[in-house]
Parts: structure tokens; sequence; C-alpha cells
């Protein structure tokens, strides 16, 4: 197995990647979580994939786990589905030793973070994440938030799993959408921190689409601990975590006009990235053959680089809810070159808005 660690004083915990894991967790939960009241959170569809089976591991190592199932997609990230999981923490008599298992996607990884963030003050949970995306970045790190209608991860807290169980075999059902989705956030890492990584992808792409064993591991450990460097650095996104929102203000912003269904995460993230990548060439910070190089690695994905259907001052006027806007003034995350990005304040209207009309 192996290990990487996100270094945070007291709050400090692993990340731990293997093939097959999932079958493992109820033996790697018995030294630590021996007496805990276990309760797993999952959604609908990947509860009939692995909860149950999950489930059934455990009662075969003698334990019972408490199941709450929510409804696929991010329409369960919602403050009205926490209340359903506090509900449920009380109606089993849970107290702050209680253990929380999120098993699923970001949206599943967000939600049960967020419960427990708030449940009696706080009690502990470890991610499980089940998509490339979770398991790339919402796993790690200590987002946690559910959305508002009018502003995405709107209410939230900072609060650190326990572990994080990575099991890269659970991908070979994720649909190919999803996939690519996460394939977003993959390129992401290598744009903003390390360019040995991104050529890294751009030359297996083939191998990691088919899901072959070493590159996928690779891509998860390498992005995992991209991701855990920074979180060491910055916790609380004062400074250098930001640098994660690389593509998230565009982003976030197309995807609350979208109403967080018609679009994936990784697709706003990957507009997010392209629009962010012009607005550098255009304001003479990065060379315009790098830019080129990471629109191209996104379009040769059959990811979307260009503004869906919408009104690009739609798009600006959205930004005003997002949290990147610091004192009134709009931040964005831009690069000098591959590997390395700069935060910028006040980039003009009149430039986003060519950039985000290209
Ligand atoms: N906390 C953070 O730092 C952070 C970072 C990035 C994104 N996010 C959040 O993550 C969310 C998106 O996460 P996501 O893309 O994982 O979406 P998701 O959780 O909605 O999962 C996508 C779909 O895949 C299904 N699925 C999950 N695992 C599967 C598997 N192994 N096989 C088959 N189907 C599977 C789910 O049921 C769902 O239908 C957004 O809400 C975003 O805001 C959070």
């Amino acid at each position: 197995m192996e290990k990487l660690s996100v270094p945070l004083g007291e709050r400090s915990y692993g990340i731990y990647v293997e093939k097959g894991l999932l079958d493992s967790i109820p033996a790697l939960l018995e030294e630590m979580w021996r007496d805990a009241m276990i309760v797993l959170v999952t959604d609908s569809r990947v509860n009939t994939i692995y909860g149950e089976k999950l489930a059934r591991r455990f009662l075969e190592e003698g334990r019972e786990v408490q199941v709450i199932e929510v409804p696929e997609g991010e329409r369960s990230k919602t403050l009205t589905w926490a209340k359903t999981i506090y509900d449920r923490l009380i109606s089993l008599h849970a107290d702050r030793t209680t253990l929380m298992l999120a098993l699923g996607g970001g949206v599943v990884g967000d939600l049960t973070g967020f419960a427990a963030a708030t449940f009696m003050r706080g009690i502990p949970y470890i991610q499980i994440p089940t998509t490339l995306l979770a398991q790339v970045d919402s796993s790690v790190g200590g987002k946690t938030a559910v959305n508002h209608p009018r502003g995405k991860n709107i209410i939230g807290a900072f609060y650190q799993p326990k572990a994080v169980f990575i099991d890269t075999s659970v991908l070979s059902s994720l649909p190919e959408r999803e996939f690519l989705s996460g394939m977003a956030e993959v390129v992401k890492y290598g744009v903003i921190r390390d360019s040995d990584f991104f050529y890294y992808v751009r030359d297996n792409l083939h191998a990691i689409l088919n899901k072959e064993g070493g590159p996928l591991t690779q891509v998860v450990m390498k992005s995992c601990s991209i991701k855990a460097e920074v979180v060491a650095e910055d916790e609380k996104e004062t400074g250098l975590r930001t640098i994660l929102n690389f593509g998230h203000s565009v982003g976030h912003a197309v995807e609350s006009l979208k109403g967080y269904e018609g679009l994936k995460h990784g697709e706003c993230v990957s507009i997010g990235m392209a629009c962010a990548a012009r607005v550098s060439v255009e304001l003479g910070l990065c060379p315009r053959g790098d830019a080129e190089e990471l629109i191209s690695l996104l379009e040769s994905m059959g990811l979307p680089t260009k503004l869906p259907e919408l009104d690009p001052e739609d798009v600006i006027a959205a930004f005003a809810l997002d949290k990147k806007v610091m004192y009134g003034k709009m931040r964005l995350v831009l690069i000098e070159g591959l590997g390395k990005v700069v935060i910028k304040e006040g980039v003009g209207e009149d430039l986003l808005r060519r950039c985000l009309s290209a």
C-alpha cells in the first residue's frame, strides 16, 4: 500500500492508496476505531455498487455499520440533506466518538465532511473517495460544504478527515465523462505546480484514460502529494492555497449559472482554466505556446474549453458571490507558464469579457 501524509500538526492524517483497498477497510479501522459506532454515508448509485458490499465486509468482521443513503448528484449537497443526516445521527444516539465514513464522489465527501464538522461541534470522519475527482482533489484538504441556491459551497467549514482511503480499482465502474471531469483537476496540478507532471500526463494520456494500473496510481499519488503540500503550507486559504482555485472562479460561475446539473465540475474547471490561460496571454504574463499546450491537452480529452450558451455578463455578475472575491476586488489565478501561477487582483472586466467570448 502506498502512503502519503498531510502534515498538519495534531490534525495530520494519512492518504492510503491501493488497488482493492476497499476490502481491507474493516481491518484497517480495527485498531484505532474498534469501539466506535460507524455511520457510512453514500449515494444511491455508489451504495448499490460498493456500499452494500462494504457493509457486508464489516459484518463478516463482526461489526455492524449504519448506512445513510442520499440521492446521487449535486442536488444532495444542501442544508436539507445535512439535516437529514443530523436527524439520523440523533436517532442512532450518535455521540462525539461516532465515526462517519464518506463513500462516494465529491458530493458525498463534501456533505459528509460538513455534517461531521457541525454535528456536536465536530465528530471524526474518513474519506473513501470513489470518483477520480474525489481521489485527486476533494477528499484531501478538509474543505467541506453544502451549496446555497445562489452560490456553490457557500456554507461550509475547514474540517480535516482522520484518513483518506483510496481504492483505484473502483474507477473501473466510473462513467467516462466523470473520469474526464477528474482529469481536469489532474491537469490543473501540473499547470499550477509541476510542469514535469503536466508533460507526464500529456505523454501517458492513452494509458491513463485506459486506467492502466501504474500510470493511474502515479496520477493519483502525484495529484494528492501536490495538494497535500499546498494544504500543509496554507490550510485555511489565506495565501498559497488560492492557487488550487486555478480555473475555479469562472468554473464556479458557469456551474452555478447552469444550475449545478448541466455540466460536471471538472468540465466547468476546464472552461475556467482555458479562459484564465487566455487572460494570462493577453496580459503578457504567459507565453502563447504554453496556453495552447494546456488548451490542446484539455481538448484532446474532449473537455470543453469554451463558454457554453451563457452570456459573459451573467458569468461576470456571478463572480460577485465567489469566495475568491476579496474586499470587493476580483482575484484570478493566472499562469506565468506551465508549472507556475500568479494571483492577480483587479483584472479588467473588458478583458475578461473578451476572453470569455473567445
Ligand atoms: N472539497 C473540495 O476540496 C472539493 C474540490 C473539488 C470539487 N469538490 C466538489 O466535488 C463535487 C463533485 O464531485 P464528483 O465529480 O465526484 O461528483 P459526484 O460526487 O456527484 O459523483 C459523480 C457521479 O458518479 C457516481 N459515482 C461515484 N463513484 C462511482 C464509481 N466508482 N462508479 C460509478 N459511479 C460512481 C456518483 O453516484 C455520481 O452520480 C462538487 O460538488 C464540487 O464542488 C470539492
